[in-house]
């Protein structure tokens, strides 16, 4: 199935992406490998989803002489962890961003009706200034991900983006509807869910696969 995706998705279609993501969703590749592989991709994402901070510049002396040199203006961006696997993509990008601010937004998806309930919620007291990017690797029905916007736009965030690993159609269409303002970043876009919510042919259930918890 071909999903004609909404103007706010964005597939980064790397090479180094793609065959990394091949090797995670091998039910074969350790945890180890798995995690590590994820904040691989973390980073290629987030050098994408960062293309647009803005930017001022800075006097500075080189060896040679004196430079206006670029460098990252205002308020730093917080990314937002929706737990847990979110935390999977989160120390790649705190690498590329060392002083960004961290929020953590805790919803499980109830197993009867695949609806987010909440049971964390700790974001910056001034996220309201910043950029913020929620980080969750699987987009699948997307209640939990337009739970967790709400969230932050009800806290009043105007810039938010969203990186995800794996999306599904559902999920698409579920963000296009409730968050169209919402810039998607995404390694892929996958043919369904089943029965369960899970992502086909997906990688399985992300937490599991980071923690080894199965
Ligand atoms: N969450 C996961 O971890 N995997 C899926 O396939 C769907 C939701």
């Amino acid at each position: 199935m071909t999903t004609k995706l909404p103007p706010n998705f964005v597939v980064v279609n790397h090479p180094l992406i793609q065959h990394k993501l091949t090797l995670m969703r091998d039910k074969n590749t350790p945890s180890a490998v798995f995690r590590q592989l994820l904040r691989e991709i973390s980073l290629l994402l987030g050098y994408e989803v960062l293309r647009d901070l803005p930017m001022s510049t800075r006097s500075i002396e080189t060896p040679l002489t004196q430079m206006d040199a670029p460098i990252l203006e205002g308020k730093k961006v917080v990314f937002v962890s929706i737990l847990r696997a979110g935390n999977g993509l989160l120390d790649g990008l705190i690498d590329l961003v060392p002083s960004a601010r961290i929020g953590h937004i805790g919803l499980y998806r109830d197993p009867v009706t695949l609806q987010p309930v909440e049971y964390y919620f700790k974001v910056p007291s001034d996220i309201a200034d910043r950029r913020v990017v929620l980080v969750d690797p699987m987009l699948a029905t997307g209640n939990s991900v337009a739970a967790a916007i709400q969230r932050v736009k009800d806290c009043g965030v105007k810039d938010i983006k969203l990186v995800t690993l794996l999306a599904a159609p559902e999920g698409i269409a579920r963000l296009a509807k409730a968050h169209p303002d919402v810039q998607v970043f995404t390694a892929a876009v996958d043919s369904h869910l089943n029965d369960h919510g899970y992502i086909v042919p997906g990688l399985g259930d992300a937490g599991d696969r980071m923690f080894g918890t199965k």
